[in-house]
């Protein structure tokens, strides 16, 4: 095992989140050998439950959640007896006790508490645990996303949890931070000499950054309509991705080298002002339409949503980083759901060449580099350059790609992005977590998008399911002479 034995609490115990990831990735880790046998998992929830039933729930949700072919009879069978359940009212005194008994059996394992619940929740749970005594010396918090649902909630939040436990025991997840591709983005940029000399606005023309899904709300309508996607995704993954394209490269890879970068980045970017809302945002909503063929229903026929939602389900914005290195060069951004595939990746355009010194091409005839780094799936890395096309005759010129495909070049499984993370806090390395002073900046530039939204009643413009999103998205890029990358 790599990780010293802990207790895993994870409050929202009976949650989407935690069957669908949590549970799965620390079954992975489990049968992968890291985990400590005398390790236990708690789910804790309001739900009345018998720890029996709580396990066959479990079951259920491996069974549906991991890979096929790697849940192992064996390894589950002992996973599922190290797993407790208790019933507890995470505002009122109910179930406080037991857990406090069940944690204070002996053990000297690390105590990780999980908060996959409501963030409106996270500071009284911290007090509940301080007050039952519950907490010691080795213990951490975990914080779900969204922290907040504006600037001044996420303060009380961080303040509230704050009062509980000190900044290095508090880890603010972003799983986009433990995806494999993500963490390569760090490979590919401080490990190779070749791409820094040209990572700046001299060499590089523009960059997009695109996390694209083909799901709608999957049955979480009651928190997804009071988000919305700029809340949902862009405050937390996007940005998080932003600034590990954008930072500067840190001394060493340390937990507060890379956080101090991130957060220059974050305290960097040019405030989208709410009058400059309607030119370099786009919000949309999707209407029903296909998906790989398939009817699926518009946002408003979702279940728990309201029927006149003004919640945007896809954003786009153009964004500005004011340094030295990335002056003048925007950073177009775009998510949204019921898209025409599932595809995350960053997209590095290069300028063209300044002359051409072939017959028959003009310089722009020769089509611009770009990089395109594969987030998911088919994570890799794709150079888009130009070749000399085969053959004796004149010398014609086309497009080709170097192509880096992860899953050929490496045959090691792809751990899901909560297996690194869940462990990490265990190891008590925060590196991959969001800093306080990181998760505030970024809701400080997200906040006058939402009221400039508010102010001019910038409604989502309806797109079909299965395109791209509103045509005002691509009017938003085609009016600086671009266009979003849609390989498939
Ligand atoms: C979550 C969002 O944080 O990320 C979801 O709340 C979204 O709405 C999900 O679907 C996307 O994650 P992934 O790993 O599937 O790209």
């Amino acid at each position: 095992p790599t990780v010293p034995p802990f207790d895993y609490v994870i409050f929202g115990g009976t949650g989407d989140l935690t069957f669908r990831k949590l549970l799965p990735s620390l079954y992975s880790t489990f049968r992968d050998g890291l985990v400590e046998p005398s390790s236990r998992i708690i789910g804790a929830s309001r739900a009345a439950m018998s720890t029996e039933t709580y396990r066959a729930r479990v079951l259920e949700a491996l069974e549906r959640h991991l890979p096929a072919g790697t849940l192992e009879e064996d390894s589950c069978r002992a996973f599922l007896a190290q797993i407790e359940y208790v019933e507890l009212d995470a505002l009122g005194g109910s179930g406080w006790n037991t857990l406090a008994a069940l944690l204070d059996s002996g053990n000297d394992n690390v105590r990780v508490f999980y908060l996959a619940t409501s963030p409106d929740i996270f500071g009284p749970i911290c007090r509940q645990l301080q007050n039952a005594g519950i907490i010691n010396g080795k213990s951490r918090v975990v914080l779900e996303k969204p922290i907040g649902h504006d600037l001044g909630t996420a303060r009380q939040i961080n303040h509230d949890v704050g009062q509980v436990f000190q900044e290095p025991a508090i880890f603010r997840i972003d799983h986009y931070l433990g995806k494999e591709s993500v963490q390569n983005l760090l490979a590919l940029r401080f490990a190779n000499s070749l791409f820094d000399p040209l990572w700046n606005s001299r060499y590089v023309e523009h960059i997009q950054i695109t996390v694209a899904e083909t799901v709608g709300v999957e049955g979480r309508g009651g928190y997804y309509d009071r988000s919305g996607a700029l809340r949902d995704m862009v405050q937390n993954h996007l940005l998080q991705v932003l600034c590990l394209v954008a930072m500067e490269p840190p001394s060493h890879l340390a937990t507060e080298s890379v956080r101090d970068e991130k957060l220059k980045i974050l305290q960097a970017l040019a405030p989208i002002t709410r009058d400059e809302v309607v030119q370099r945002t786009v919000r949309g909503q999707y209407r029903g339409g296909a998906i790989d063929g398939k009817a699926v229903p518009g946002y408003l026929d979702e279940p728990g949503i309201s029927e006149d939602s003004q919640t945007e389900t896809f954003v786009s914005l153009k964004a500005e980083v004011h340094n030295w290195r990335w002056a003048g060069m925007p950073f177009y951004l775009r998510t949204g759901k019921r898209l025409a595939t599932k595809t995350s990746e960053i997209v590095v355009q290069f300028r063209p060449v300044p002359h051409s010194i072939f017959p028959g091409y003009s310089s722009s005839d020769l089509i611009p580099n770009k990089l395109v780094l594969r987030v998911q799936p088919n994570e890799g890395v794709h150079l888009h350059m130009m070749a000399k096309e085969p053959g004796p005759g004149g010398l014609r010129l086309r497009g080709a790609v170097l192509n880096l495909s992860f899953s050929d070049t490496f045959k090691q499984r792809f751990p899901d992005a909560y297996e690194r993370l869940l462990l990490d806090v265990v190891r008590g390395n925060p590196t991959l977590f969001m800093r306080r002073d990181e998760v505030e900046a970024a809701w400080r530039w997200i906040e006058p998008i939402l009221e400039g939204w508010r102010e001019f009643d910038l409604r989502p413009k309806p797109y079909v399911a299965g395109t791209w999103g509103p045509s005002a998205s691509v009017a938003m890029i085609e009016r600086d002479f671009r266009s979003w990358h849609d390989e498939v």
